[in-house]
């Protein structure tokens, strides 16, 4: 049983989705790659989430480290979990960061955003000499797509930007909170939720959309990801760019 099951009230147990379960394996696998002495870059959202908690674990039990959180959110529940802080300002080469993801496909290209910090989490990992994606199974895919593409950009631009998003062949949406605000990112800006349907060349639609004015940064994640700790039930499977899959057995 996981651990979240395992310490949620009886009540509750029936609402908790098996892919909670799934979030806390693929965490809980990606905690052997961080050693001691090692800068960590610590992503965003709910499975991330599980991996701050899990790492603050062993923190508390000796382990030497400092992460660099990649939102404000991430910053709360690392400095709730124990685990010492420092800044890109400190130290511009990340050893390791753990972050999720909402979509991968077999080339390890992923769609990130979906929590808002895609700028911040792409600065980190373009700066990590590792970056280990932790996932539920529900995140895996052939084709890229499925997921709404989340597109950074600065408020002033937005409706041009859209329509231009849209030339490429996207239905746009801006980000809302539910009382009908748009939602800002931790660097002030705006996102736009772009549904391509199956994205046929990452790469090309990457380029595409950098070169548009008024796009800070976009959800696609190209060559970032090192490794994609996948959770199926309680089996975790290691996926690395070109290299057959290999199963780990959780770790307890
Ligand atoms: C945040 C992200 C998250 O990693 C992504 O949205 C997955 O989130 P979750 O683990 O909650 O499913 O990119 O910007």
């Amino acid at each position: 049983m996981c651990d979240i099951l395992a310490t949620a009230p009886q009540s509750m147990t029936t609402e908790i989705p098996a892919s909670e379960c799934e979030k806390e394996a693929a965490a809980r696998a990606s905690i052997p790659f961080v050693h001691n002495g090692d800068i960590v870059g610590l992503g965003t959202g709910s499975t991330a989430a599980h991996a701050i908690r899990l790492l603050g674990e062993r923190v508390k039990a000796g382990l030497k480290i400092n992460g660099i959180p990649t939102s404000t959110k991430t910053r709360e529940l690392a400095e709730l979990a124990g685990i010492p802080l420092t800044t890109l300002d400190e130290y511009q080469e990340i050893d390791i960061t753990i972050d999720g993801a909402d979509e991968f496909n077999p080339e390890l290209q992923l769609i990130k955003g979906g929590g808002g910090a895609l700028l911040r989490e792409k600065v980190i990992a373009s700066a990590s000499k590792q970056v280990v994606i932790i996932a539920d199974s529900s995140k895996q895919v052939e084709v890229l797509g499925k997921f709404a593409l989340p597109v950074e950009v600065i408020p002033f631009a937005q409706a041009l930007v859209a329509r231009e998003i849209e030339n490429l062949g996207a239905s746009v949406k801006l980000r809302k909170f539910a009382y009908g605000n748009p939602f800002v990112t931790d660097e002030g800006h705006h996102i736009l939720d772009c549904g391509f349907g199956k994205i046929a060349d990452p790469p090309a639609l990457a380029h595409a959309l950098k070169n548009i004015p008024g796009v800070v940064e976009h959800g696609l994640f190209i060559n970032l990801a090192s490794a994609v700790l996948v959770a199926k039930g309680a089996k975790v499977v290691e996926l690395r760019r070109g290299v057959k899959a290999s199963a780990r057995l959780p770790t307890t």
